[in-house]
């Protein structure tokens, strides 16, 4: 794999400088204390793991993390785990004020890591959840291309579109290959404590995906808890709960400043043909897309 500077490598795949490349390699996640009522959201970047973070926090009002007031965001955990720093000094103080090791339960946490990486043997053991967000990757390149613009005063970016195709491409991107992130949460012996669902489907239908959510957690709602989940997680509802939220913060997102949110931009299916060459669409089919279908026909690509 192409190495990028200052970005750590484990396991074939690249991560965000934050990470840490001996405690990635060590496993440190494997002694996390996971409980057995814990959900965790998983998914590639920009693939709507926000999107679907703030669903499962209309559907259900008791998670551990909504009884500490302004911190909305479900704990990272990575961050607590495989991180060398933290993004930012506001990120910093809400994570060693609220660890995720203290939450009360149920917990509501998030990752990036590959199955590889993480403790797989911990959602059988203990019943641990994991719901995992796929997207159609031409999407979250354009997603990717904006938001690294403005992510950690442009860090991870060139700022230009070609290199940002070219870069996923060949895997110098964090958390790529995407192909394996995604193949590898399919891998057999989790199904049963692996839920996926894509963000194209929650777009199609929302009330269908929070269904199937609710069946998998085995926590029944009722037709109004369905309806206010739909009414507050629309685009616009999040534009603006959202900036309030730390996980906005201007030292690690700049533009967040100028009231924009980096987590919630256009919210759209097939963004992408509005930025993709044709040329750039038929390499991307021809390194990606044919090796997608092989590996699972539920994931989105177009
Ligand atoms: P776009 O940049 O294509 O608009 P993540 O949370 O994994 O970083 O994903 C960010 C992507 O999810 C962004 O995609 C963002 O706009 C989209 N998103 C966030 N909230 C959304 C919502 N309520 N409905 C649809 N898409 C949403």
């Amino acid at each position: 794999m192409a190495q990028k500077e200052g970005y750590p490598e484990a396991d074939g795949y690249l991560f965000l400088p934050q990470y840490d490349k001996a405690k990635l390699e060590s496993r440190a996640t494997d002694s996390f204390n996971f409980r057995s009522d814990d959900v965790i959201v998983v998914g590639f970047l920009k693939s709507g793991n926000t999107w679907l973070l703030e669903v499962l926090k209309a559907m259900y009002n008791d998670w551990g993390l909504q009884k500490f007031g302004g911190a909305e965001a479900a704990m990272l955990l990575d961050e607590r785990t495989v991180f060398n720093s933290h993004f930012c000094r506001k990120h910093e103080e809400l994570v060693e004020a609220i660890k995720c090791e203290d939450l009360p339960s149920p917990r509501l946490m998030r990752s990036h890591l590959p199955a590889t990486l993480f403790p797989c043997h911990v959602l059988k053991e203990k019943g641990v959840k994991v719901i995992y967000i796929s997207r159609n990757p031409k999407d979250i390149v354009v997603s990717t291309y904006y938001f690294y613009k403005s992510f950690l005063h442009g860090a991870c970016s060139t700022g230009d579109w070609e290199e940002t195709v070219q870069s996923f491409l060949e895997d110098r991107q964090p958390l790529t290959p995407w192909v394996r992130h995604v193949g590898d949460w399919f891998q057999k012996g989790i199904e049963d404590n692996v839920l996926h669902v894509t963000y194209e489907e929650m777009k199609r239908d929302l009330p269908g995906t929070v269904r199937k959510i609710a069946d998998f957690l085995q926590r029944p709602l009722t037709i109004e808890d369905i309806d206010r989940v739909v009414r507050t997680t629309t685009v616009d509802a999040m534009q603006s709960r959202l900036l309030k939220m730390l996980i906005v913060d201007e030292e690690m997102v700049p533009k967040a400043a100028k009231g924009e949110n980096p987590f919630v931009r256009k919210g759209v299916v097939g963004d992408w043909k509005n930025h993709f060459t044709v040329a750039q669409s038929e390499l991307f089919d021809s390194k990606i897309g044919s090796k997608v279908r092989s590996i699972n026909p539920n994931i989105p690509y177009q």
